[in-house]
């Protein structure tokens, strides 16, 4: 069988197909039980630490609730009541940490800060979001399309609508790991102000991808984009951390490619729609407010309507991660 005991988790790049789909099956696994209300303390007697740089909802949530139901005990740390990142160096925090605790979790700026916590704790460390990478974003995203299409996805399109960033970047790697075809469309690579994916992490999922039977491609060309597609992912225009004043560049760049009822109508009849959440499907946020005050613009994204559609499954999505991230944590630490 498969051992993963004592591996870290940070970009999916070092786990094998065989590897992730043992993880999703795990993760499945770990929903039936909860739904069946059956007992799973499987790691009692553990604790881990959850580092948060960053706010959030369901990777803190899913963390902490998949830690408890596994029996572990659990502490949540931030910059403002820790002396992590500020009078204690990452290195330091890291071997300090790896004393205490079985398994830690970081989500913060530079992939570079949770490398260095992987390299000196001495007990695994899981990415729960960085600048360049998110995922464990993208095994629940996975294991939602499973769900939809069944547990082989091997041929099935997905097609990421927006820029480049860290959730895209983890889709890439998945879908190139697993065989699922994925398109990203967004602007042209030359228009300013656009991100392109690093031609190093380009270039080795296009090798994992030879292998594996995936295309991996990105276009401009929004019904060219999502022909075919089995579903149809987006993210926020503008990510967490990042200056208010980019709005209006991004809302410029990237309103043709917002997911419209007519986005999905150019998709299979069956396609789903996917979002990593929180979403500015709407302007009932007081960031979603501001902005609409500001730009007159109501709708980001991706259309409300499409964001409450029968296609949508981006609250199943956000469940999925306290199962796929259970499944990482018992995997790593049995
Ligand atoms: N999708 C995601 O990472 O959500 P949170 O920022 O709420 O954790």
């Amino acid at each position: 069988g498969l051992n993963l005991s004592g591996k870290h988790f940070l970009t999916l790049l070092d786990f094998s197909t065989e590897e992730i789909n043992y993880l999703l099956d795990l993760a499945r696994d770990f929903k039936n039980l909860k739904r069946c209300g059956v007992p799973h303390r499987w790691l009692e007697g553990k604790n881990i630490v959850l580092l948060f740089e960053k706010t959030s909802t369901r990777t803190r949530c899913a963390f902490e609730v998949g830690g408890m139901d596994l029996g572990m005990g659990v502490t949540y740390l931030d910059p403002g009541s820790s002396q992590m990142g500020k009078k204690e160096s990452i290195e330091d925090t890291a071997r300090v940490l790896g004393r205490m605790y079985d398994g830690i979790e970081y989500r913060g700026f530079e992939q570079s800060v949770v490398e260095d916590l992987a390299n000196n704790a001495g007990v695994p460390v899981w990415n729960g979001l960085t600048a360049q990478f998110h995922p464990t974003q993208a095994l629940a995203d996975v294991l939602t399309m499973q769900e939809e299409f069944g547990q082989d996805l091997r041929g099935r399109k997905l097609v990421f609508f927006g820029q480049v960033g860290n959730t895209a970047s983890s889709l890439l790697v998945i879908c190139a790991k697993l065989g699922i075809n994925f398109t990203q469309v967004g602007p042209q690579a030359d228009v300013p102000g656009n991100r392109t994916y690093p031609t190093e992490l380009w270039e080795k999922c296009q090798e994992i991808a030879a292998k594996t039977g995936a295309i991996l491609s990105v276009t401009d060309n929004i019904a060219e984009g999502v022909a075919d597609a089995d579903a149809v992912y987006t993210d926020v225009w503008v990510g967490m951390g990042q200056p208010a004043e980019l709005w209006k560049d991004r809302i410029a760049l990237l309103a043709p490619y917002r997911v419209t009822e007519e986005v999905m109508a150019m998709a299979k009849p069956d396609a789903i729609f996917l979002h990593c959440l929180p979403s500015f499907h709407d302007t009932n946020t007081t960031i979603g407010a501001e902005i609409a005050e500001q730009f007159g613009v109501t709708e980001m994204e991706v259309e409300d309507a499409v964001f409450e559609s029968d296609a949508s499954r981006v609250f199943q999505e956000a469940e999925n991660r306290m199962h796929t991230i259970k499944a990482v944590m018992y995997a790593t630490l049995k």
